[in-house]
């Protein structure tokens, strides 16, 4: 049995969840024995679920989640780290995320008027945020942002512009990382992404790539205690939980 199913339930989307499981390549379920993650298509939208017995809640896309408004009223402003760590200035840059997951960090830099190319590799991590996306454009407090980010389901060191004008500023990457610790204390969201991708073994390369593509700088979120993507960068700055490594493209 696979680790993830699609799973309809709600007789309006029937449709919907048959194209999707056509899209994603997941067999479409609707009764047990269910294997360990669900894709769940809800009235209101696609979540992921741990099956088990007292598992944890269900991981979708909100950017309308107390976090992210909290991270928009006190962070999401110049002083954020990622915000230093992209080089905003009065101009706002042309931002590649290519590891772009639930769209968190991606949001925050939209939130902050960068245009975001956000790529994920993963179709079904893919599909969450496409979803998260498309309630978001519905609601008209955050509909200007998500504006600014288009994503596309695609392994980044696929991509190359059309024309080199089309280059972005930056390039953003966090990849997966291996943690140490005890999974309880790993967040949800990160124990279940890790769950669906794995731990990003090919993460070494993406540096390079970035180095390629980016016209001034690329970004590297990191663990504080984790060792470099690559040769030591330019700038670090640290954030509460996390550093950025910055290279600058001279
Ligand atoms: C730690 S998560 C990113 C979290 C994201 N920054 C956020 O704020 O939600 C890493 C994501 O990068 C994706 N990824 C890793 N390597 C990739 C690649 N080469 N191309 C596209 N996506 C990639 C993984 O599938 C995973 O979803």
């Amino acid at each position: 049995m696979n680790k993830i199913a699609l799973f309809c339930e709600s007789k309006k989307r029937q449709v919907e969840t048959e194209k999707l499981a056509l899209e994603l390549n997941l067999a479409l379920i609707s009764s047990p024995p269910y294997p360990p993650y669900l894709l769940v298509l809800t009235e209101q939208r696609l979540e992921l679920r741990r099956t088990e017995r007292h598992g944890p809640g269900p991981v979708f896309v909100d950017f309308l989640s107390d976090t992210m408004n909290y991270r928009l009223r006190h962070g999401g402003s110049g002083n954020e780290a990622i915000a230093r760590a992209i080089g905003l200035k009065k101009t706002r840059p042309a931002v590649l995320d290519g590891t772009a997951g639930l769209g968190k960090d991606a949001f925050i830099l939209a939130s902050l008027g960068c245009r975001v190319l956000l790529l994920e590799r993963s179709p079904v991590i893919a599909a969450l945020l496409a979803d998260g996306l498309s309630r978001g454009t519905e609601d008209a407090n955050i509909a200007q942002i998500i504006n600014r980010m288009t994503l596309i389901n695609m392994d980044c060191m696929d991509f190359s512009p059309i024309s080199p004008d089309q280059r972005p500023d930056v390039v953003y990457l966090d990849p997966m990382y291996p943690h140490r610790s005890k999974s309880s204390l790993v967040k949800k969201e990160m124990r279940f992404l890790r769950a669906i991708v794995g731990n990003d073994p090919d993460s070494g390369d993406l540096l390079a790539w970035g180095l390629s593509l980016a016209t001034k700088r690329v970004v590297v979120k990191r663990p504080k205690l984790a060792d470099h993507l690559g040769p030591v960068p330019s700038l670090i700055i640290k954030g509460k939980k996390n550093r950025f490594d910055i290279y600058l493209i001279s």
